[in-house]
């Protein structure tokens, strides 16, 4: 089952991830990935290339990826694209990106409309530029019906800056009159933040060794497991991907309370 569904879709002549994928207990599997997928500058100039190289490369795997998570019917895959601190990169690099993420909108839509991915942007998209704000406001429409993989990409997104959104948001309710402070409580704060709709994030998966946050989701992943891999993000794919849901699968996650069986 596995080898027919992944034979088309991942890594050519690799099937460890198919074999690893087999032994994954599908009641096991999370309802959210959230990718932070990190590591195409090093992939590139460890190649002798220059760090937009990694970065094309990068959308491969992002492509690779988004397929495996078709293919295992996840529900939600968060993906961190561009961060409100990335800004501080040379403009050369910054333009590169917002074009690829134009290109990529372009030449995938169709197949995402396709393989019935509902597609979503968090952050502040409104300061992107016109063009890609309309690439965006198209695919979240073209895709707002299907109800497949529900893939969310974060562009100019901070978590910080998601959560400062979001109280602005109660505290002009709190000005108008038609909120009381005492009111507020976690689940009226979730509602204003740009994942509102989705289930916690379950499981974060970051590629090239550094283990941090770096500004994502940082309210969603409260109680999220963490995987890291000193895989860099080009080379990540479904045998990746497949070793992290392994070991997510066997967590012992007890949200603070014990675990009945112990
Ligand atoms: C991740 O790769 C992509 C973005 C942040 C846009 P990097 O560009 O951060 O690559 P490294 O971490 O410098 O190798
Ligand atoms: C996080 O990676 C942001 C994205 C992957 C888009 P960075 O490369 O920006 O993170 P730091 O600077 O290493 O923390
Ligand atoms: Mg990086």
């Amino acid at each position: 089952m596995w080898k027919k569904i992944f034979g088309k879709t991942g890594q050519s002549n690799n099937d460890n991830g198919t074999a690893l994928l087999e032994q994954i207990d599908r009641n096991s599997l999370p309802r959210h990935i959230a990718i932070i997928m990190d590591g195409n500058g090093r992939w590139a100039n460890g190649k002798g290339m220059v760090r937009s190289v990694g970065h094309t490369a990068g959308v491969k795997a992002l492509k690779r990826t988004l397929k495996a998570a078709i293919a295992l019917d996840l529900e939600a895959m968060t993906v961190y694209a561009f961060s409100t601190e990335n800004w501080k990169r040379p403009p050369t690099e910054v333009d590169f990106l917002m074009k690829l993420f134009s290109d990529y909108l372009e030449k995938e839509l169709a197949e995402m409309d396709e393989d019935n991915v509902c597609i979503k942007f968090i952050g502040r998209v409104n300061e992107l530029s016109p063009g890609l704000q309309k690439q965006i406001r198209d695919a979240e429409q073209r895709t707002a019906d299907n109800t497949g993989v529900r893939f969310t990409v974060a562009v100019n997104y901070g978590g910080q800056d998601e959560m400062v959104r979001a109280v602005q948001s109660l505290a002009r309710d709190v000005k108008a009159g038609s909120l009381e402070p005492e009111n507020i409580d976690s689940k009226l704060l979730e509602s204003r933040l740009d994942t509102s709709d989705l289930p916690p994030v379950d499981l974060v998966i970051r590629t090239s060794g550094d283990m941090r946050l770096s500004n994502f989701l940082i309210w969603q992943t409260a109680y999220a497991e963490f995987w890291f891999t000193d895989t860099n993000w080009p080379d990540f794919g479904k045998e990746q991907l497949a070793e992290a849901l392994l070991d997510f699968s066997k967590r012992d996650r007890r949200f603070g309370g014990l675990n009945e069986k112990k």
